[in-house]
């Protein structure tokens, strides 16, 4: 199983270390346009297997694509990160011809691969992908559900005062600030619908925090967040790996799914060798198909911005 990483900042290393450390792919590739980052981090990283205890091989490639031939699993993370106060969405200019040409390289070299895009405005870029390649919507991924559910469980298990492992929950909509939709009434402590333990106005307050769990961590960091990032990308690249059948939520291209058409948004999906395998159409509460076609139309609005 070869995955590549392409772009070796904190999300992308950070990512890159979490498979490595999982030990579930024989070859990890970073590839970087800065000259010999990719290669540096790919060395550190490797100097920790002894120390980590895994055998998958990590190397590093500054631009040279050919590194990275016959990629099962292919990452995008390349792009510029958003400072404090700026939303996602802002970063269309200058990330959208990066993932353009970024995913055309590696799928010159990997016709075959899955691409998961972590990259923002990751709905948008999700389209993008989509409309500029030809591979079918079962091989590309939007990384973004998967992060604000890990961020909604941190948030639940806070007013809980519960173990993590305790508690279930699943964000779907839009990757942003204001389009995510925490699915509190799926919510579970141990198969227990959390509103059982908290009231709807502390449910509320959850709610907030998780849509605004990235800007926050901007807030306090100067830059956007990593480790949460690079692990749930790390989660998704595994699932499809080891054909682990596990649903997500996850950025996919729908054609009518939800009653929504001709965009890529945050919903549960079956994640296998084969990419999507499933779009799962879950039964939503009327506020909930509100919020999430409200986010729709949000998402459509930003890929308005896109030269298609
Ligand atoms: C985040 O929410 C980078 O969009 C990513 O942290």
């Amino acid at each position: 199983m070869k995955v590549t990483v392409v772009g070796a900042g904190a999300v992308g290393a950070s990512c890159a270390e979490y498979i490595a450390i999982k030990d579930f792919a024989s070859e990890v590739v970073l590839l970087d346009i800065k000259e010999g980052y990719a290669e540096g981090k790919a060395m550190d990283l490797m100097q920790t297997a002894s120390l980590n205890g895994f055998d998958t091989k990590i190397t590093g490639t500054t631009s040279d694509y050919s590194k990275t031939a016959n990629s099962d699993i292919c990452v995008i993370t390349s792009g510029i990160p958003r400072k404090p106060g700026m939303t996602r969405e802002e970063l269309i200019g200058i990330n959208a011809g990066i993932v353009k040409s970024v995913s055309s390289s590696l799928i010159e070299h990997s016709p075959n691969t899955i691409i998961i895009v972590v990259s923002n405005p990751m709905d948008t870029m999700t389209y993008l992908v989509h409309k500029t390649t030809d591979l079918p919507k079962n091989r590309i991924i939007g990384m973004g559900g998967a992060l604000d559910s890990a961020r909604f469980k941190y948030r639940l298990a806070e007013a809980l005062g519960a173990p993590i492992s305790d508690v279930d929950g699943m964000v779907i909509g839009g990757h942003s600030d204001k389009g995510m939709v925490p699915l509190t009434r799926l919510a579970t402590r141990n198969s227990v619908p959390v509103s059982e333990f908290i009231s709807e106005e502390r449910l509320t307050q959850v709610k907030e925090d998780t849509k605004v769990g990235g800007a926050t961590l901007t807030k306090l960091l100067g830059t956007s967040a990593w480790y949460a990032p690079g692990a749930a990308v790390s989660g998704l690249v595994q699932a499809i790996a080891c054909d682990q059948k596990k649903i997500f939520p996850c950025s996919t291209y729908l054609d009518g799914e939800y009653g929504l058409s001709d965009l890529c948004i945050g919903v549960p999906v079956v994640l296998g060798r084969n990419g999507i395998e499933k779009i799962v159409d879950i039964t939503l509460s009327d506020a909930e198909k509100a919020h999430l076609e409200e986010s729709a139309a949000g998402v459509q609005k930003t890929n308005g911005l896109l030269e298609l």
